[in-house]
């Protein structure tokens, strides 16, 4: 297992509509216990995913998932990004540059940045056999953005039985290989 983070460093934990994001509090308490900050950041359609309530009283931080008004205060920076649970939505515009909405726009230039960035999917063999997909999970990795998907990481489930691969989601994987990457 990796060090605990030195000194207090940001995770920026990016959560999509899909069915582990109701869980997403399991990641955020390991970061937690490793030394990390964790800022939870949601794409639009995860908010009615997760319980935003439980989540901003876990890390004592607002979740976020539209950009600041004016005068509202700033996220801390990213030392580290993860994504957690990624669609099949979320990863096609990553690894095309789509920046349309929040989260998008800040991890697309996190990317751009160097900041290690995950990218831990949930999705059903039917997303994950599309052409399109697997030339967006080639384009992440070339990029350097690892997609922890295939066998030893997160397998893809028939399309219909998603509930009962919750237990199952890889969320520690995610967590060790970002702090490698640091
Ligand atoms: C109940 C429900 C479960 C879903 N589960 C998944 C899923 O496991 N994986 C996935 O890629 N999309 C899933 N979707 C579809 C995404 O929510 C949809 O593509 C959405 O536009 C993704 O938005 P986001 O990528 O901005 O979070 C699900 C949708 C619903 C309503």
């Amino acid at each position: 297992m990796p060090e605990p983070v030195s000194e207090q460093k940001t995770l920026y934990v990016v959560v999509c509509a899909a069915g582990p994001a109701s869980e997403v509090g399991t990641l955020v308490g390991l970061a937690q216990n490793r030394g990390w900050t964790v800022q939870v950041m949601a794409t639009p359609a995860a908010v009615s995913f997760i319980d935003v309530e439980a989540l901003e009283k876990q890390t004592s931080r607002p979740v976020r998932s539209q950009h600041r008004a004016p005068g509202d205060p700033r996220s801390p920076k990213a030392d580290a990004i993860i994504i957690a649970p990624a669609t099949f939505n979320t990863i096609n515009k990553l690894a095309n540059g789509i920046a349309d909405n929040y989260v998008l726009d800040v991890v697309n230039e996190a990317i751009g940045l160097g900041v290690p960035t995950v990218v831990l999917p949930f999705v059903n063999s039917a997303y994950a056999s599309r052409a399109p997909f697997r030339e967006s999970i080639k384009k992440l990795r070339d990029e350097d953005v690892p997609v922890l998907i295939g066998p030893g990481s997160f397998v893809p489930h028939e399309a219909g039985s998603g509930s009962s691969a919750f237990d199952a989601f890889p969320w520690q994987l995610a967590l060790d290989q970002v702090e490698e990457r640091l």
